[in-house]
């Protein structure tokens, strides 16, 4: 077609090839070339687009006359989805919710909009779904909404048209891969579409301080689809993450300019949608066996709340040259770590020994402060003795062997004394803050040596 060339862009960093190449010369990142095709345009049309910059004022301002921003934040109904957006949704802004086909997506966001629309109109633009499928979904989700309207159109341009009649406060848009633009001549889905449409959604939440929420799918690599870019100019990127097969879901702030990216929100899928679970640690611990080896309790912070989770180790002889290693939720290389100290401290002979480490219900843990647990689990596992089911173990743990002290302290004790564990492991360091805790007992454990005398006798 006239006017119309196709060329291969690099999905990371969108350097454009006239030719296929196997490494972006650019970024340096193999196999990321797609197919696209780009509308050969004037200097003056380009010019024409909407950019974000260039909305709102464009003069140069004193830094000490701006006033800091006052957000309006609309609460979404759902705490967890609220605190990980740092207090609800905000007006004008532009999220970005990703996450693997079937995890819930739709499900969360027609959710909200049942609280949304008591106060606020939403426009709900559907390109996946028929407007039967989804009033089928929202009787079974019981959301009425008055002020919800529902589009299911593909054409950007026919969408922003649509918004100017129905004036809406926030735009749902589900999802962006199957959205185009007139202006883009490639399949919906491909780099320079998902941008364009993108981009304009942004301008119209810029200017007309609408909120927009988009739906992203993920790759096969587990990122968003389409450019990187994507992720740097929304406000907000959200994963929805979870086990299909389980029916915890997390979510979790990759990038918040309103808020604390530490945050998650625990949700659990049931017959009539999202539930939300307050009291995750409940969950998590829920269904533990008693009295076997491998098994320890740790907490971690998650944002603000500590969070009780369960370490699983397996410690089982090697068939292999190079003994296995695999890990669930937990880095690599700090269970590499955590084995190697053990191995020269305490003379475990680990290098003997396949081992599997799994924090249960899908957790990630990437906080030091479980090394302890792992440590114990690990050890357990090994000598086959079990750790008492009501010790819960915090720290971190140092290249000799040492504990050192960890943040929050007080709160993670004290989480634990409410769920129940009677002896909490702790550094020396940490003692002093949390000795007074009622219900549980606190120990103090100066190094990797001191841990072993929590393990029970193994059982014949
Ligand atoms: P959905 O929101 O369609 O996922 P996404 O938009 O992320 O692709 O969720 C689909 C799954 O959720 C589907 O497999 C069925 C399940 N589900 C429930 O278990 N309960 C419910 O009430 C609903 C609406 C869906
Ligand atoms: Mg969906």
């Amino acid at each position: 077609m006239k006017g119309i060339k196709t060329v291969y862009i690099c999905s990371e960093c969108e350097y454009e090839s006239p030719k296929w190449l196997g490494r972006c010369p650019k970024c340096n990142s193999w196999n990321t070339f797609v197919e696209d095709a780009v509308a050969v345009e004037s200097p003056s049309a380009a010019k024409k687009r909407p950019s974000v910059a260039r909305t709102g004022e464009n003069r140069a301002a004193r830094f000490s006359e701006l006033s800091a921003p006052d957000y309006i934040r609309t609460e979404t109904g759902l705490c967890e989805l609220d605190r990980v957006l740092g207090g609800g949704l905000v007006t004008g802004s532009v999220v970005l919710l990703s996450g693997e086909p079937g995890i819930g997506k739709s499900t969360l966001l027609l959710q909200i909009c049942d609280t949304l629309c008591k106060g606020k109109t939403v426009l709900y633009v559907s390109g996946e779904e028929s407007r039967s499928q989804l009033k089928l979904r929202a009787e079974r989700l019981g959301v009425e909404g008055e002020r919800l309207y529902v589009l299911t159109e593909t054409n950007i341009e026919s969408i922003l048209e649509e918004a100017k009649t129905v004036s809406p406060d926030v735009i749902i848009a589900d999802s962006v891969q199957t959205m185009y633009s007139d202006r883009v001549p490639s399949a919906p889905g491909s780099i320079t579409n998902v941008k364009e449409v993108a981009m304009s959604f942004i301008a119209k939440a810029k200017s007309e301080g609408i909120s927009v929420i988009l739906v992203g799918h993920v790759n096969k690599e587990g990122g968003i689809a389409g450019p990187k870019v994507l992720e740097h100019m929304v406000d907000a990127v959200l994963n929805f993450e979870g086990d299909k097969r389980q029916s915890y879901r997390i979510i979790r702030a990759n990038k918040n300019r309103y808020g604390s990216t530490n945050e998650i929100g625990v949700f659990e899928m049931t017959d009539t949608g999202l539930r939300e679970v307050p009291n995750p640690s409940e969950m998590l611990l829920a269904d533990r066996p008693a009295d076997t080896s491998g098994n320890c309790a740790v907490c971690t912070m998650e944002g603000t709340r500590p969070l009780v989770a369960e370490i699983q180790a397996l410690v089982t002889p090697t068939s292999f040259p190079a003994p296995r290693r695999t890990s669930n939720g937990i880095d690599y290389n700090r269970t590499y770590l955590i084995l190697a100290v053990l191995e020269k401290r305490l003379g475990l002979k680990f290098s003997a020994n396949d081992v599997y480490l799994n924090v249960i219900g899908g957790m990630r843990i990437d906080e030091p402060a479980s090394d302890l647990g792992i440590a114990l689990a690990l050890i357990s596992s090994l000598t086959d003795r079990p750790i008492p089911d009501d010790l819960i173990a915090i720290g971190e743990l140092g290249l000799s062997g040492e504990c050192r002290g960890v943040a929050n302290i007080e709160g993670r004790v004290r989480e634990a004394a409410r769920l129940g564990f009677t002896t909490a492991v702790v550094p020396l360091h940490n003692v002093q803050s949390c000795e007074n805790i009622s219900g549980i007992k606190v120990v103090a454990a100066k190094n990797v040596y001191d841990i072993l005398k929590f393990l029970k006798p193994k059982k014949e």
